[in-house]
C-alpha cells in the first residue's frame, strides 16, 4: 500500500481485496501527517497488515533519523490488543537495526518479525551466508531483496534459497530481469510475494519489478502455483513486452490445468539454461535475440531447426530438449488459411527480407511448391539464403524490384522495418519503397505492430487484399502449446483466447 493516505490505502485495500490475501503499510510512503494515525490500520484493513517504513537508502521514502522512525515503528505496535486481528501481523525490522525493546514488544503481541535486507544496487555474493546469519530467533522470517544486474544475479539468489531450503524467508530479484522470483515464490523458496495496484495513479510500485495485483492473482494464478505446478514460459532480451504468458495461461486456466506461464527475461541464453534447469521448466517459447543462440543448447532438434537454424521452441523429454520451429507451420497455415488455397504451387512469390523470419518462411514456401524471389537490403545474405532452394534474389534496389515483374502473385514482407518502436521518424518503415502495387497482389506482412505497417497501408490503397502477422503469432503459439503438453489445441476455446492486443 503506497499511497499517501491511509484512507486511500483502505479505499484500494477494498477494491483489490479478493486478490490479496495480506497487505503491507508503507509508512514511508504515507504523508507525514498520516504517520502517526496507523495503529488502527490493521482492524480496518480486514487482513493481516506487514507495517513497513522504509528508509530512502532502502529504496523506501522515509528520511528521517532512526530515532523518528523506531518510535513510529513503536506507535504501531503499542497498546496491543487481544483480538491479534486489530494488530499489525508481521513488523518489517531491517537486519541492521538494534533496538532489543522493539523486537521484544512485537514477540509479546503476537507479532512476527520480517529481518530485511535490501541491495538496491545488484546481488550479493554471500547469500547463503547472510540468509543464515540474519535470523535472529528461529520465529523471525528473513527477506532478502537483491537488484538483479544479470541473470546470473537471479541463479546466485535461486540457487542460495535452495541451500536455505529449511528456513521461512522471503527471497525476491529486484528489476526487470529477476521479475519471475515474484511469480514463482514457491520455487524461489519465499514464503509470500509482493505486488502493487500499480493501475491505480497514486500507487507507484513499492520496488522495481513488482507485478500489477489482479495480474500476479489472475493472470498468472498465483495462489494454485505450487511445487508441483509445470512451469512453462518465454525467454527473450529485453522482452519488456509479449503477449505470449495472457495466450497461455488463458488456455491453462481453462482447461484447469496446473501449469503456469512466466516471461523469463535474460541477459545471457546460457544462463537462462540454468535457471531451467533449476525451476524443472518444462517447456520454452524463444524470441529475440535468442533463436540462434540457443541451439548449441538442444539435445535434439527437428528437420526445420536444423535446415533453418532458427528454434523458437524448447520442449523437455526424457532425453534432454528438443529443439523445434513452429513459426514455419505458423506462417503456412495462417497465409494459406488467408488464400484460401492448400499449397503454393504456380505461386510466383517475393519474400523481402533475408533475416531469421525470412529463413522459416522460405523453408515452408519451397516445401509446399512455390517459385520464389528473395530480395534484401544486404544483397549477399540474399543469395545464400536462394541458394538451396535455387530460388531467385536480390538486392532492395531497382534491379531487384525489377525482378518482382516475375514473382508478383504474393509478395511476404519479412523485415523488421516496419516494427513499432524500430524506426521511430518512420522514415525507412517501407523496406520496397520503390515497388509499385498494380492492386492484383496477394499482401503478407509479418508485423503485427502496427497492425498495418506503411507497406501494408500503400498495399492496400493499390487495392490489395493485405494481411499482418497477427494471425500467424497465434497460430505458433498454437503449435506451441501442441509440442509442450503433447496435446490439440483446445480448439473451443479459441475465440475466447486472443492475445493482448489484436
Ligand atoms: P528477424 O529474425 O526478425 O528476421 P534478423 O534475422 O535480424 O531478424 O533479420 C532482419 C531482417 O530485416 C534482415 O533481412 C534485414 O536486412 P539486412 O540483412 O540488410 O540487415 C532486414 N531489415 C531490417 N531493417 C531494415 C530496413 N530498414 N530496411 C530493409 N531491411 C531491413
Amino acid at each position: 500500500m503506497t499511497a499517501k493516505t491511509l484512507g486511500r490505502n483502505l479505499d484500494i485495500l477494498d477494491k483489490y481485496h479478493k486478490y490479496a490475501d495480506m497487505a503491507e503499510l508503507r509508512v514511508d510512503c504515507l504523508d507525514p501527517d498520516e504517520r502517526l494515525l496507523i495503529r488502527r490500520f490493521p482492524e480496518q484493513a480486514g487482513m493481516p497488515v506487514i507495517l513497513t517504513i522504509r528508509r530512502d537508502s532502502d529504496g523506501g521514502h522515509f528520511v528521517g533519523g532512526e530515532g523518528a522512525r523506531i518510535s513510529l515503528m513503536a506507535r504501531g505496535l503499542a497498546y496491543a490488543e487481544t483480538d491479534r486481528r486489530h494488530n499489525f501481523a508481521y513488523l518489517d525490522i531491517e537486519e541492521d537495526l538494534n533496538v532489543t525493546s522493539l523486537e521484544e514488544a512485537a514477540r509479546t503481541f503476537g507479532t512476527r518479525i520480517i529481518r530485511s535486507y535490501h541491495n538496491i544496487k545488484g546481488t550479493d555474493a554471500d547469500l547463503p551466508v547472510k540468509i543464515r546469519s540474519m535470523r535472529r530467533s528461529g520465529d523471525e522470517i528473513v527477506k532478502v531483496s537483491v537488484t538483479a544486474n544479470s541473470t546470473e544475479d537471479v541463479i546466485n539468489l535461486l540457487r542460495a534459497g535452495k541451500e536455505c531450503e529449511e528456513q521461512e524467508k522471503i527471497l525476491i530479484s529486484m528489476g526487470h530481469l529477476g521479475i519471475y522470483s515474484r511469480i514463482l515464490s514457491e520455487q524461489f523458496g519465499s514464503f509470500l510475494s509482493y505486488c502493487s495496484a500499480i493501475s491505480e495513479p497514486d500507487t507507484p510500485p513499492a520496488a522495481p519489478g513488482q507485478i500489477e495485483v489482479r495480474e500476479l492473482a489472475s493472470l498468472y494464478r498465483f495462489r494454485n502455483i505450487t511445487k508441483a505446478t509445470k512451469v512453462y514460459g518465454v525467454t527473450g532480451y529485453p522482452l519488456k513486452a509479449t503477449d505470449s504468458p495472457h495466450f497461455f495461461n488463458t488456455v491453462f486456466d481453462m482447461e484447469e490445468s496446473n501449469a503456469v506461464y512466466v516471461p523469463f527475461p535474460a541477459d545471457s541464453i546460457t544462463d537462462f539454461m540454468e535457471i531451467a534447469k533449476e525451476l524443472n521448466i518444462e517447456g520454452i517459447s524463444v524470441t529475440v535475440p535468442y533463436k540462434e543462440a540457443v541451439i548449441p543448447f538442444l539435445d535434439f532438434q527437428s528437420d526445420e531447426v536444423r535446415t533453418i537454424g532458427a528454434c523458437n521452441t524448447l520442449t523437455l523429454t526424457p532425453q534432454g530438449w528438443l529443439g523445434t520451429n513452429t513459426d514455419t507451420k505458423g506462417f503456412s497455415d495462417s497465409l494459406l488459411t488467408f488464400l484460401g488455397r492448400s499449397n503454393f504451387k504456380r505461386q510466383h512469390i517475393t519474400v523481402i527480407g533475408a533475416g531469421g523470419a525470412a529463413r522459416a518462411v522460405a523453408f515452408e514456401l519451397h516445401r509446399l511448391g512455390a517459385k520464389v524471389l528473395i530480395l534484401n537490403r544486404t544483397v549477399h545474405k540474399a543469395r545464400r539464403l536462394a541458394a538451396p532452394y535455387k530460388f531467385a534474389w536480390g538486392g532492395l534496389d531497382e534491379q531487384g524490384i525489377e525482378k518482382m515483374d516475375k514473382y508478383r502473385d504474393i509478395i511476404i514482407q519479412t523485415t523488421s522495418a516496419g516494427m513499432e518502436g524500430i524506426n521511430p521518424d518512420n522514415s525507412s518503415s517501407d523496406p520496397a519503397a520503390m515497388y509499385n502495387f498494380c492492386g492484383r497482389e496477394e499482401v503478407m506482412d509479418l508485423v503485427y505492430k502496427p497492425k498495418i505497417t506503411a507497406f501494408l497501408k500503400r498495399a492496400s490503397n493499390a487495392g490489395c487484399n493485405i494481411q499482418n502477422g497477427y494471425d500467424m503469432l497465434i497460430r505458433q503459439a498454437r503449435y506451441q502449446y501442441t509440442q509442450f503438453t503433447g496435446k490439440e489445441f483446445p480448439e473451443h476455446f479459441f475465440s475466447r483466447v486472443q492475445f493482448g492486443e489484436t
